[in-house]
């Protein structure tokens, strides 16, 4: 299972780093906004703290443009991957750049069938959204779930890569279901690493050790 962290804050971004276990980035126009920076600005500053798959999202909604902005996109780091909406623009555009060899990662899904037609373009990637199916009374983890089983039928490489985490629990259901990839907020990283009784445990060795170093 890889980890990405779903950001466009630089900051968050270099404490992730120092973790050791964050395999890659991804954004979206809505978290560069946040930022209150460019994405080419954020992009590349991204690319020289973390070594692995960075998803810039176009923002152009026709094929053409799409593909205008991601010939410009995948110039800026060979990490870079082309983060493309799932449209008949969306698809036609990660067809023709599966062809070219650029990385590309198929967003906003919400079906198994609409993650089949990111595979058959050549998607790397196809980010199912979790939480957003949650938020309308659907099972996020479901869709996962379906799109494991036909990426399995049929062969598809096309990474599963989780999106739109909010908690712990998601992570942990996407591991058993198999997910390849989970992307998550910043916080939602942070609170794997805490458990009561991890925090329970240490502090009574900690003082047994200085009771009897004393
Ligand atoms: O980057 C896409 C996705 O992870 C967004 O998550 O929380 O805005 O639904 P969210």
């Amino acid at each position: 299972m890889e980890f990405f962290i779903d950001t466009g804050m630089v900051d968050e971004i270099k404490k992730a780093a120092e973790w050791g276990i964050v395999d890659g980035v991804t954004t979206n126009p809505s978290l560069i906004a946040k930022s209150g920076r460019t994405q080419v600005e954020v992009i590349k500053e991204i690319c020289e703290i973390i070594d692995g798959p960075i998803s810039a999202e176009v923002i152009a909604t026709d094929k053409d443009g799409m593909l205008k902005e991601a010939y410009e996109i995948a110039k800026w780091h060979d990490n870079v991957v082309i983060k493309l909406p799932l449209t008949e623009a969306g698809i036609a555009a990660c067809a023709t750049l599966s062809k070219d060899g650029i990385k590309t990662n198929v967003t906003l899904c919400f079906s198994s069938n609409q993650a089949l037609l990111a595979a058959k373009a050549g998607a790397t990637y196809i980010s199912p959204f979790l939480g957003r199916l949650d938020d309308i009374g659907h099972n996020g983890m479901q869709l996962i779930e379906e799109i494991r089983m036909v990426y399995d039928n049929y062969g598809f490489t096309t990474k599963i890569l989780a999106a739109s985490i909010r908690h712990a629990l998601h992570l942990r259901d996407c591991t058993l279901v198999g997910a390849d990839v989970a992307t998550m907020p910043y916080k939602v990283i942070e609170a794997l690493y805490k458990h009561p009784l991890t925090e329970k445990g240490l502090s009574t060795f900690l003082a047994d050790h200085a009771k009897a170093n004393s």
